[in-house]
């Protein structure tokens, strides 16, 4: 596959060595609102719409799993309208995009506490999940009220309890187990992570899944991001070498892949 991206010009994706699952952290949208004389919501706005179009190319690209960090435990701290605005934006892009996840055969799911997300929200949420968990092209995975320290500690209580009621042994516990009390227990680690806006951390997101992802970041402001910024972070993942821990001659021998 031979895409023609400007700056670049021809840049090759290998349509064999795709990631499986791309993660990003969209950050940038109030920057971008300041940036164009505008107040934050209206970069929450055209965030919403880079999400669309981020969908649609992950979707027509064949990647597997797409997750989205839309919504942080810590996002909870922010002004009430911002939160009120986030919330009315996320119930938007349901409402609008149901049809086209069940056209496209896309499954969502959710990572995080979503009961704490205002109950219109969390309704739609639901019935979406509902009308397309059998969709077998791609999952649209969506991190809301989320925080990875909470998913690590919500694990290790259900571990405890289970060992308490005899399910559990702590000579059992390895990672295939831990991963087994995580929310993302029945999706692949992500291959990719991708964060918007020049920030290079990880800001408590997928902490345990990302240990051997390959970490991409760039400038583009979150509400910029366009399919062509997609294709660069893809064609960025598919120069690196994965290593897993082990040698470069090793990897190249046994061509070691993702776990799952
Ligand atoms: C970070 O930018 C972005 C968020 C906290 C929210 C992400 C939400 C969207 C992209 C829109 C709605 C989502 C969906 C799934 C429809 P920031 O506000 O921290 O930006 P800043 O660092 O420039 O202030």
């Amino acid at each position: 596959m031979f895409l023609n991206i400007p700056g670049n010009l021809m840049t090759k994706i290998e349509p064999d060595n795709l990631p499986r699952h791309i993660a990003i952290i969209m950050d940038g949208n109030g920057r971008w609102a300041k940036r164009h004389a505008m107040g934050r919501i209206r970069g929450h706005k055209k965030g919403a719409q880079a999400v669309r179009a981020t969908v649609t190319a992950c979707r027509e690209l064949g990647i597997e799993y797409l997750t989205l960090y839309a919504f942080s435990t810590e996002n909870w701290g922010r002004p009430d309208d911002e939160i009120k605005a986030l919330m009315s934006l996320l119930r938007e892009y349901l409402e609008k995009e149901e049809k086209a996840l069940q056209k496209r055969e896309i499954k969502l799911t959710t990572i995080g506490d979503i009961d704490k997300l205002y109950p219109a929200v969390k309704t739609k949420l639901k019935e979406v999940m509902r009308e397309t968990q059998n969709n077998r092209k791609m999952v649209l995975n969506l991190a809301l009220s989320y925080g990875s320290r909470d998913e690590i500690i919500a694990g290790i209580k259900k571990m405890m309890e289970d060992n308490l009621k005899g399910k559990l042994e702590i000579s059992e516990v390895n990672v295939d187990v831990v991963e087994r009390y995580l929310f993302t227990h029945d999706m692949p680690d992500p291959d990719l992570l991708i964060r918007t806006s020049g920030e290079y951390r990880i800001s408590n997101f997928l902490l345990w899944q990302l240990a051997y992802t390959e970490l991409y970041f760039t400038d583009v402001l979150w509400p910029d991001f366009k399919k062509e910024d997609l294709l660069k972070a893809i064609h960025a993942y598919q120069q690196r070498e994965r290593r897993f821990g082990l040698t470069g001659e090793q990897t190249d021998k046994n061509k070691v892949s993702v776990k799952k």
